[in-house]
């Protein structure tokens, strides 16, 4: 792999010429990381920021910039809402409905996406409730039934609707598109198309598209509802800080506190923690360390984490935690996936990737979101004096929060 100068940034972002070239390019990758993260480990440094950052404890708590948040970050822009694996196959669907509208997504006869409000043009039921392969969609109101692209195939009795254009009563489409098995829609109905290369940048597309999620396949999904800002929820995934205090047993015992190697791809980045396993062989020649199985976490804006890590015997899951607004400023949802990566097939098993998303479940509802519910709560009370601080060590958090502003504050410019 030496000969590669700089073999992720040499491949195209649209495909590589095979799939084992993502493989090459996803282990160099790996490993770089790794080499990085464990010169931190020798030296006792982290990746920091240059310096600390306060922000407005109603960043947390004022409704008002909750309900811009959710109609800026969430609705007008491009929002992941599944993986190409949560529906492989021509009828599979696949409801989305936490940004606000109601949102089906479908795959067609050809094997494209489409994305529509999950609503009857007769009169608004919510036309598909189950995720199952279907040929044709039919409301359970009145029996409207719909083809998979969306048209108005069927009205029973149809002479009380003689006069109506059917022409104008397919189902109402959202913008979406897929890329190397991410599915991204912007939650307006029939509004501006998307452009994920945009909207990752390329060099972070690069990586993402190394990962093969086209191929991944769900093990498990749960959701968690959480009495705390969406903010404060995802602030959890972006810091390493807080590894040794907080889950002494869990996390704690597998990866090291407060190191971190930290990529930034404008408002996305990756970060790695080092492993407790690089330590086993750190004080090795590195030509004798082995490929590394950990891929660090990818955090797509605004509100997706793709942990790509490993579970035991070299086997690698895919754990995405998707973190939504609630309907109030202190009300949040997680929706946590475990990915069974495509190039794990050949393992026909499912209990290790079901017992790694109960592990991480557990953990993320009883140690990282108790805190988030118990803060929030005291971010409520808190005088306005108090500010909350995210440390220089904190500084993928601060990306975050940052790039959150800068959105709002050019909305705001948009209005006046
Ligand atoms: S609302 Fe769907 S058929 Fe009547
Ligand atoms: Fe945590």
């Amino acid at each position: 792999m030496s000969e590669h100068d700089n073999p992720v940034a040499a491949c195209d972002a649209q495909g590589a010429d095979s799939p084992s070239e993502w493989a090459v390019l996803r282990q160099v990758s790996r490993n770089r990381l790794r080499k990085r993260t464990i010169e931190h480990i020798k030296n006792r440094t982290t990746d920091l920021a240059e310096g600390s950052m306060q922000l407005d404890r109603s960043v947390y708590t004022d409704p008002v910039r909750h309900a811009e948040e959710r109609e800026v970050l969430f609705r007008q822009r491009p929002v992941l809402a599944a993986f190409s694996g949560d529906l492989p196959g021509p009828g599979d669907t696949f409801l989305f409905d936490e940004v606000g509208p109601p949102i089906l997504l479908v795959r067609n006869k050809a094997g494209q996406v489409n994305a529509f409000l999950n609503m009857c043009m007769h009169r608004a039921a919510k036309l598909v409730t189950e995720c199952k392969r279907k040929i044709r969609m039919s409301c359970k109101f009145h029996g409207w039934t719909y083809d998979l692209d969306g048209k108005l195939v069927g009205i029973p009795g149809s002479e009380g609707f003689a006069d109506l254009d059917r022409t104008q009563r397919n189902l109402i489409p959202v913008p979406v598109a897929e890329w190397h098995g991410l599915i991204f829609v912007r939650a307006v109905p029939n509004g501006e198309p998307i452009d994920i290369i945009a909207h990752l940048g390329e060099g972070f597309a690069r990586e993402l598209a190394s990962l093969e999620l086209e191929n991944a396949r769900p093990m498990k999904t749960t959701r968690i509802d959480v009495d705390a800002n969406w903010k404060y929820a995802l602030d959890t995934y972006g810091e390493g800080y807080h590894f040794a205090t907080l889950h002494p047993s869990s996390i704690g015992a597998l990866a090291l506190s407060n190191i971190m190697s930290y990529d930034n791809y404008g408002p996305h980045h990756r970060l790695a923690m080092p492993r407790a396993e690089f330590l086993e062989y750190s004080d090795k020649p590195e030509e004798e360390w082995p490929d590394t199985t950990y891929g660090g976490l990818f955090y797509i804006f605004p509100n997706v984490v793709i942990n790509t890590n490993s579970i035991k015997d070299g086997r690698q899951f895919y754990g995405v935690s998707k973190v939504f607004p609630g309907e109030h400023v202190g009300r949040a949802t997680s929706l946590l996936t475990t990915y069974k990566p495509g190039h794990m097939m050949d393992h026909p098993e499912t209990e290790p990737w079901t017992e790694m998303h109960d592990f991480i479940h557990k953990v993320v509802s009883t140690e990282d979101y108790s805190v988030s519910q118990d803060g929030q709560r005291n971010m409520e009370w808190a005088p306005d004096s108090f500010k909350p601080v995210l440390g220089a060590n904190e500084l993928a958090l601060q990306n975050i929060h940052r790039h959150i502003q800068a959105l709002l504050d050019e909305a705001h410019g948009a209005q006046k």
